[in-house]
């Protein structure tokens, strides 16, 4: 196996590095604590290319493989876990599920304009009584000929306000079970879509979480994406991809606060002598550093399988189990290796400590990856 970046995917690596510390590294403490992430700044990552990474370009995207993908989100984590997650969302899941299954005509309505940023995407499975137990939602999509009326809510929306578009997956027949569920296209502004508190953050407090709530929406016929029944299956296989980019984020908290950690133990004295020569510290990076790298092999494999068209189900699965495991643990090292600096908010690390916890809990937690993998290794 050859994980030898080609030229291209070196220059898309160095350009996403060069512009998480132009760009998103000013200002990311003051917008983790207004819990905002400005329009401008926004428009600036669509203007650099980041928001239809895989799109192809016949629908204004960049035509990119995974790898290069997973390579920008793993530099732009490094500095801001908010950003890559807008990121995240509209390429993994709202580009990546439209470019896939819609029709031409949902291509060329909403899919240019998100993969150039001039629109934003959002995702909307969880519900308040329904996350990981994904086919028992309670939102209904009811068929009334050449149109939906969608009733209900959806919880923890990531660009719940910034988005445009959203792919809604609904139930229209309950007795039919995960068959019986559609993904509708919603855009802001129809009658009846109303925006939901926006919740007050742990970590990634830049990117704004909101519950949607529909009351009486009607979605013409020609928003649903892919066949009567298909709304589930839809969720699933987007969700595949997308845990690649999530496990991605997770590598880049990892390696971001590592960075952080060396370099400090590299200036910071005790005992007459920087603390990396204290045998605890320099092991703590030997540890941070095996695990990262250990991580990166796992989240370059999904990558490769996806670009290679294989099954990527299960490795998607154990990249994003593994790594963020090891952003969680290295985060929580690094404020250690910085002493009481860690515990405070102007050396970053905290930050990324918080972050980390999300990637164990968002696209599907520990517990539901290690069920994916486990059903692959037993083949069920
Ligand atoms: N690809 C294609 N089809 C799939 C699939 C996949 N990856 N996974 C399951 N399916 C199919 C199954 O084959 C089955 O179809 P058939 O009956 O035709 O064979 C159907 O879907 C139902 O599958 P299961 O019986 O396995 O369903 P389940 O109820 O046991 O649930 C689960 C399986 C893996 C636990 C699933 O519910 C799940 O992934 N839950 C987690 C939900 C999740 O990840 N939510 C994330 C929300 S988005 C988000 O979080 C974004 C963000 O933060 C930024
Ligand atoms: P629950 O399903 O209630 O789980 C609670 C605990 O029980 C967890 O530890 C879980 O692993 C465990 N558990 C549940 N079932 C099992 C089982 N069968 N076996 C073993 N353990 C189990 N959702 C979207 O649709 N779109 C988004 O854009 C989005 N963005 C999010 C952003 C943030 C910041 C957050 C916090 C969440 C977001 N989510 C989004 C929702 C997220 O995907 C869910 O929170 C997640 O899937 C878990 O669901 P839950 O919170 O209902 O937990």
């Amino acid at each position: 196996m050859n994980f030898e970046l080609t030229e291209e995917q070196q220059m898309i690596r160095q350009a996403a590095r060069d512009f998480a510390n132009t760009e998103l590294l000013p200002g990311v403490i003051e917008r983790d604590e207004k819990q905002e992430f400005p329009k401008e700044l926004l428009n600036k990552m669509g203007q650099a290319g980041f928001m239809g990474m895989m799109v192809s370009p016949e629908y204004g995207g960049s035509g990119l493989d995974t790898l290069s993908y997973v390579l920008t989100m793993e530099e732009l984590s490094k500095i801001d876990a908010s950003a890559s997650v807008i990121v995240s969302v509209n390429n993994s899941l709202v580009c990546w599920g439209l470019e896939t299954y819609g029709t031409e005509e949902q291509k060329k309505k909403y899919l240019t304009r998100l993969a150039s940023g001039e629109i934003i995407g959002a995702f909307c499975l969880s519900e308040p009584e329904a996350g990981s137990d994904a086919t028992s939602q309670k939102t209904t999509a009811i068929d009334k000929g050449d149109h939906y009326v969608l009733n209900g809510t959806k919880n923890w929306i990531t660009n719940g306000a910034s988005a445009d578009v959203y792919l809604v997956i609904a139930q229209t027949d309950r007795e039919k079970g995960h068959k019986g569920i559609n993904a509708l296209i919603v855009e802001k502004g129809m009658e009846g879509f109303e925006l939901g508190p926006k919740e007050n953050k742990l970590g990634i407090r830049g990117s704004d979480t909101h519950s949607l709530l529909f009351n009486d929406v009607k979605v013409p016929k020609e928003n649903r994406i892919g066949e009567d029944g298909f709304g589930f299956k839809f969720a699933m296989k987007t969700l595949s991809g997308g845990r690649i980019g999530i496990a991605a984020q997770a590598l880049g908290i990892a390696a971001g606060a590592y960075e952080l950690a060396k370099k400090y133990s590299q200036e910071r004295k005790a005992f007459g002598t920087e603390i990396c020569n204290h045998q605890a510290i320099a092991f703590k990076l030997a540890d941070m550093h095996t695990e990262i790298q250990a991580a990166r092999l796992l989240v370059y494999q999904a990558a490769c399988d996806k670009d290679a068209n294989r099954n990527y189900d299960m490795s998607g699965a154990m990249a994003k189990l593994y790594a963020s495991k090891v952003a969680m643990e290295t985060t929580v090292e690094a404020v250690q290796v910085f002493g009481g600096n860690g515990f405070v908010k102007e050396y970053h690390v905290e930050r990324l400590m918080r972050d980390a916890k999300i990637t164990q809990i968002y696209e599907g937690t520990s517990e539901i990856q290690k069920i994916v993998i486990s059903r692959g290794i037993l083949d069920r």
